[in-house]
């Protein structure tokens, strides 16, 4: 029987997507430092492992086939914990999923870090920290789906995206509901592997963007 480990599930869209999974009787094992932060959820397919990673965390990984990456270091902390968070656990993550033979890594990466100089101002360290935890995914040997979602917005989800970037920037967006179903529409299917797609509202259904 699968079992899906969410890092960052307290998380906005960690916390949609195991709703979603588990609305769907999906087991799921969600690491979290707080637990009271998911003290609505009750479900016999649930385990809440209380981590911190800053530490080691690997032992959540036992008995997981599947990992999908939703923490990050949020806009209102410095450059400690991009490197701690969006880095460094981040990278440690994927060295685990390694070791615990892992079947499939969702890594929540960032429009942007496929090339980070591309982009000059507070956000590039950010680009970097996040290129650098997909490139060392990739070189794990883990099978892997990267998504890669433009701006985060909380409005309602359209269940219609586009893995194509906008003709116009100021659309390169996609609300969190959208990228929760994303990712429960992934961690479900066994569309092809080691695959890296853009993430942005648009105009198809989400299963047909995706497969
Ligand atoms: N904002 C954007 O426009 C944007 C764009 C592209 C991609 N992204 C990426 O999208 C992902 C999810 O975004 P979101 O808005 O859902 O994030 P969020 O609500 O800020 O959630 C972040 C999660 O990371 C957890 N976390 C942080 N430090 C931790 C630690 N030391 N130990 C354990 N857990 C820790 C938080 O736990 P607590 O609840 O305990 O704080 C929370 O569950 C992130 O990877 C982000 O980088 C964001």
């Amino acid at each position: 029987m699968s079992k899906t480990l969410i890092i960052g599930a307290s998380g906005q869209i960690g916390k949609m997507t195991i709703k979603l999974l588990l609305e769907n009787q999906h087991n799921v094992v969600a690491l979290v430092r707080d637990k009271e932060k998911l003290s609505d959820l009750n479900s016999p397919h649930l385990t809440i492992v209380e981590r911190d990673l800053e530490s080691d965390f690997s032992d959540a990984f036992e008995g997981c086939n599947q990992v999908i990456f939703a923490a990050g270091s949020g806009g209102n902390t410095g450059a400690d914990k991009t490197l701690l968070i969006d880095l460094w656990a981040a990278k440690k993550a994927a060295s685990y999923a390694k070791q615990y033979q892992i079947e499939h890594f969702v890594m929540i990466s960032s429009i942007g870090a496929d090339n980070p100089d591309a982009v000059e101002g507070d956000i590039k360290p950010y680009l970097v920290a996040k290129h650098m935890a997909d490139q060392h995914l990739i070189n794990q040997g883990v099978p892997y789906t990267i998504l890669r979602p433009g701006t985060l917005t909380n409005e309602p989800g359209s269940q219609l995206i586009s893995t194509r970037y906008p003709n116009d920037s100021d659309k390169a967006k996609i609300s969190r509901e959208n990228v929760a179903n994303a990712l429960y529409t992934i961690a479900t299917n066994t569309f092809k592997r080691n695959r890296i797609i853009s993430l942005f509202n648009g105009e198809q259904a989400i299963p047909k963007a995706l497969s």
